[in-house]
């Protein structure tokens, strides 16, 4: 049981600035920030010299034991919120994913249950995979009573949770309405169902065949679509996963429109590119099957620059882990591998030695990829995602000279592969606190099942509605019709 810390001496970094201090931590919240803090009597005293002291990381795309492909992801909500504290991350966002014609309340009911083993805290966004008045209904129900303020829409997945563009729209307006956030994964799923068709026709059966069926154009079609259609309907819009230069055009575009659109890119796609489909290795190349898929070295330095340059905000990792026997079920057809990486235990030190250490990113910049942005974006700020007296004391003691190396041998998932197998990163999670209760700390695991709590996020305010409604699109603008004379 938590009750009275003093982190000290450490170089506080939030997205705001860096300083040098102490945090006092009392019961599950920060109480007091500053220099030169005194001890009270009976205070665990954490030292944090040389360290950094960050809000831990809030991963907000995650899929925690989720039904997909015939098969069930292999990390819950118990390995999954462990894992991610052992690399720092303390909230995670998963999605609530109701199968179609299924109730939203249903399903959030079954989320809800199976979340309960959770170490860490967590929420939903809930998924829009069809449409009719109950969904209408239960998206307010939702909004209102239980917390949920953001719907996804698959555009990609045909014949499972795929949802059209008369579906995206009637969405968007309802969400615009409650002040709710939408959310996208943006591949053009009806061109990816007949490039799968096509490649596989042609012989091409190997996960070498997954990348061919979903290149950066279909990706870039449906970003681009989505912004559109957030700009005309006047709904904030956030792009998961965007992958590729075509993507983060359409979102810097519509942005540049004025249209409230937020970028989130995996740190996977930052670091790995689509030469690992090329694996002759059956194995390996399966296990880098998601979608969007990895792409060429090109696309990689678009999305630093996007990160760098503010079209991408946040820097999640879509963690779905599948094993070998379930990757397996598309052995000879790759459509049927099912799509997910994970890589939530290693992406706060993986950002941090490819985007802090190489000088492209600040470290408050890195608070912000890591915690800040998705906390504000989904309206949990500054509970989350900041060290300030009222926060929760969710706090990682980052050692920026702690080297690892990623893998199977040192990894939390229960899943027998690791995407970065070998990498060799410097700056890692010294100590990880939930709400003021030490997860990690020398290397060691403490998670207590069921501690982790759901984290309500309210709907936007009429104020926060006006903004995302800023768009111009209906805007009268004077015409100048100019008579024909001949
Ligand atoms: O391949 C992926 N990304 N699997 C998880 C589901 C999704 O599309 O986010
Ligand atoms: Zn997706
Ligand atoms: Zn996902």
């Amino acid at each position: 049981m938590s009750d009275t810390t003093l982190i000290r001496g450490g170089t506080i970094v939030t997205a705001e600035r860096e300083s040098r201090g102490d945090v006092l931590i009392a019961g599950e919240k920060v109480v007091a920030v500053g220099e030169g803090l005194q001890s009270p009597a009976g205070a665990k005293v954490l030292d944090a010299g040389g360290a950094y002291v960050m809000p831990g990381g809030i991963d907000p795309h995650v899929h925690m034991e989720l039904p997909f492909m015939g098969t069930v992801s292999v990390d819950d909500f118990l390995s999954g919120t462990a894992c991610a504290a052992a690399g720092g991350t303390t909230m995670i966002i998963d999605f609530c994913i109701p199968a179609p014609q299924q109730s939203m309340l249903e399903a959030y009911r079954t989320w809800r249950e199976r979340a309960k083993k959770a170490t860490a805290d967590y929420s939903f966004h809930m998924a829009v995979t069809w449409w009719g008045e109950k969904v209408f209904e239960e998206m307010g129900t939702l909004c209102r009573e239980h917390g949920v303020n953001s719907f996804k829409h698959f555009m990609a997945y045909k014949n499972a949770i795929m949802v059209d563009d008369a579906t995206l729209i009637a969405s968007f307006e309802r969400a615009r309405d409650l002040g709710a956030i939408c959310l996208v994964h943006a591949e053009n799923g009806d061109l990816v169902f007949r490039m799968q068709h096509e490649i596989f026709e042609r012989g091409i059966h190997g996960p070498e065949g997954h990348p061919l069926s979903r290149g950066p154009e279909v990706e870039g079609e449906a970003a681009n679509r989505a912004c559109q259609i957030a700009g005309v309907v006047g709904v904030p819009l956030y792009v998961v996963h965007t992958s590729c230069r075509q993507a983060m055009e359409a979102i810097a575009r519509a942005k540049l429109a004025g249209h409230r659109v937020f970028g989130e890119s995996l740190v996977q796609h930052l670091v790995i590119d689509d030469s690992v489909y090329r694996n002759t290795d059956w194995r390996s190349a399966a296990h880098h099957v998601m979608s969007p898929p990895f792409r060429a070295p090109e696309h990689q330095q678009a999305l630093w620059g996007g990160l760098q340059g503010g079209t991408i905000e946040v820097i999640g990792t879509d963690h779905c882990t599948f094993r070998t026997e379930q990757k397996a079920a598309g052995k000879g057809d790759f459509r049927k591998i099912p799509n997910g990486t994970g890589g939530m235990e290693e992406r706060m030190s993986v950002l941090w030695h490819h985007g802090v250490r190489t000088g492209r990113i600040t470290p408050c910049e890195f608070v912000a990829a890591t915690s800040a942005n998705a906390a504000r974006i989904f309206n949990i700020h500054p509970r989350k995602g900041t060290i300030a007296p009222g926060s929760d004391a969710d706090i990682v003691v980052w050692d920026p000279k702690a080297t690892r190396t990623l893998g199977v041998a040192t990894h939390h998932s229960r899943n027998d592969f690791n995407i970065f197998e070998g990498m060799q990163v410097t700056g890692a999670a010294a100590v990880t606190l939930s709400r003021g209760t030490v997860l990690w700390q020398n290397g060691r695991l403490s998670p207590v099942e069921g501690r982790g709590r759901y984290i309500e996020r309210p709907c936007f305010t009429d104020y926060a509605r006006s903004q995302a409604t800023r768009n111009t699109h209906f805007a009268p603008t004077p015409v100048q019709r100019q008579e024909f004379v001949p």
